[in-house]
């Protein structure tokens, strides 16, 4: 039996390739990044063809670093930045358009359309979502309503989509000579056009966006016996490998972090901010905001669901203090530049680069920075968008507690930004319960593989994997109850800023 496991991570703003051992270690990875393309305000666009070609390359160059081979790989999983839709022609394989990303706001009026037609209870009913601007099926529509010729081309059967792992798992296996189109049940109920129950596409939310069902991939477990499809021996893997593990990244991470028991929740701190709770095969409707989203699922067992707490701006806003006003030079400057103030200085930051997600869902809602005064500096302003994360992050858990009666004791944190030590103590501050950061911080890779691996007997049951889970570092919340109520309150004020401004 091969020693390893290998997972491709298609991220937001980066593609990586890891490779695991059977102890859940970290053996060797590759990573590069892809262009963000912002043609008008509110649009985010990737080149699906530089996504294909940057996974070639990081699986090509992680392989070559630890000097493994493809038999050296038990299986493959694949986890990807979800609900990024691409259409492309499955006789080519050409791209129709770029791929339109999460964050893009331009089915602004598809969403609200929705809503105002009375359709918004059928599909938070049907599909666990509210619609928006965040999910797949709006962008499709998009694409087929302007984009010329895919329309006629989708009745044919000759335009297919898929998120980024259709789209790299189609071209693994063959492209336009025999690729699969498949797509796992957590990716596809990111869609609105997936019925949560029957976990099947639902011809009713089909018709709502005007999606031909001929383009949509078949949905799969997440953790599949039977691979969905086999690597290519002259593809950039350069041997066959079963791909058994397809797990949008958010889910992948709560199987990384091994939230696999009802009550069990994660937060992963990425461009976004995403905090999932298991919920076991039991579907809760959110009251509070959440979505009611499919966690995993694992062979022929039944679903297992989770509640979501989705935030669009989180470690981007980093990104937005180094690039677009040039106060850092990398990310890890903001923890140094924060710590030389005490406090943030009156200053909060609403990030609402994308409207606001969860528990708002008001996608005209625009960023604001309140509280400042002449005393106020560069240092207040990295300041605030650490509390930023962590703010939101509160509205998220306070909301999940409402929905679920689940009071966090400890939240379980994964992803790029818990590198920073001020950021997770300020997080602990902020909601008033330990933060506890796992070894393997890159659990969404993990979670991937675990699934590809658990498919293939590579680990025979969850438990080896609970088994592999250990802490790096935990943070205990230092601030008193008034300091967090006080600055809780304060926060509430300035989100609701950034809703009035459209108001
Ligand atoms: O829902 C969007 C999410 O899947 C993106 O995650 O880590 O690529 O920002 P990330």
């Amino acid at each position: 039996m091969p020693e390893y496991v290998g997972a491709v991570d298609q991220g937001t703003t980066s593609t990586r390739f890891m490779i695991f051992d059977h102890g859940g270690n970290e053996v060797g990875r590759h990573q590069l990044e892809h262009e963000q393309i912002l043609p008008e305000a509110g649009w985010v666009e990737h080149n699906p063809v530089e996504i294909w070609e940057r996974t070639s390359s990081v699986i090509q160059t992680g392989l070559n670093k630890t000097g493994l081979s493809a038999s050296d790989l038990a299986a493959l999983g694949i986890t990807n930045q979800r609900e990024t839709a691409v259409v492309w022609d499955r006789n080519t394989g050409r791209p129709y358009y770029n791929a339109i990303v999460w964050q893009d706001t331009r089915t602004d009026r598809i969403a609200s359309k929705l809503e105002r037609d009375g359709h918004g209870d059928t599909i938070r009913r049907k599909a666990g979502l509210p619609p928006a601007t965040y999910f797949s099926g709006g962008k499709i529509q998009w694409i087929l309503e302007n984009v010329d010729g895919v329309r006629a081309a989708a009745e044919r059967g000759d335009a297919i989509f898929g998120n980024t792992d259709s789209w790299l798992v189609w071209n693994l296996t063959g492209g336009p000579n025999g690729g699969v189109h498949v797509t796992d049940v957590t990716n596809a109920s990111r869609t609105m056009l997936m019925d949560l129950e029957t976990l099947d596409w639902d011809d009713e939310l089909l018709a709502l966006f005007d999606i031909p069902r001929a383009m949509l991939p078949e949905i799969r477990s997440s953790s599949s016996p039977t691979p969905y499809g086999t690597t290519l021996a002259n593809g950039p893997l350069g041997g066959e490998v079963p791909i058994t593990g397809i797990l949008g990244d958010q889910q992948a991470a709560m199987v990384g972090q091994v939230c696999l028991a009802p009550g069990e929740a994660k937060n992963t701190y990425g461009t976004g901010n995403f905090m999932l709770l298991n919920t076991g095969t039991e579907l809760v409707r959110s009251e509070a905001g959440l979505l009611t989203t499919v966690c995993y699922r694992f062979g022929d067992e039944p679903a297992v669901y989770a509640l979501e707490g989705s935030i669009a701006v989180t470690g981007s806003a980093v990104q937005w203090l180094r690039d677009q006003l040039g106060i850092i030079s990398g990310a890890s400057q903001s923890e140094q530049l924060a710590r030389q103030v005490e406090d943030n200085g009156g200053v909060y930051f609403v990030p609402a680069f994308s409207g606001l997600f969860a528990p708002y869902w008001r996608s005209d809602a625009r960023g604001a920075i309140v509280g400042l005064s002449r005393y106020n500096t560069n240092a207040h302003l990295a300041r605030a968008t650490l509390e930023a994360i962590c703010y939101q992050s509160r509205d998220v858990a306070d909301a999940m507690e409402k929905d679920s009666g689940v009071h966090l004791e400890v939240l379980k944190v994964d992803g790029g930004v818990t590198a920073n030590e001020l950021c997770m103590q300020i997080q602990a501050d902020v909601l008033g319960v330990q933060v506890s950061r796992p070894v393997v911080a890159e659990t969404t890779a993990l979670g991937a593989a675990y699934a590809a691996g658990l498919a293939v007997g590579f680990w025979k049951d969850t438990d080896e994997l609970r088994a592999n889970w250990n802490e790096s570092k935990h943070w205990d919340p230092a601030w008193t109850e008034e300091q967090r109520q006080t600055g809780y309150s304060q926060w509430k004020k300035a989100v609701q800023r950034t809703l009035d401004w459209v108001d």
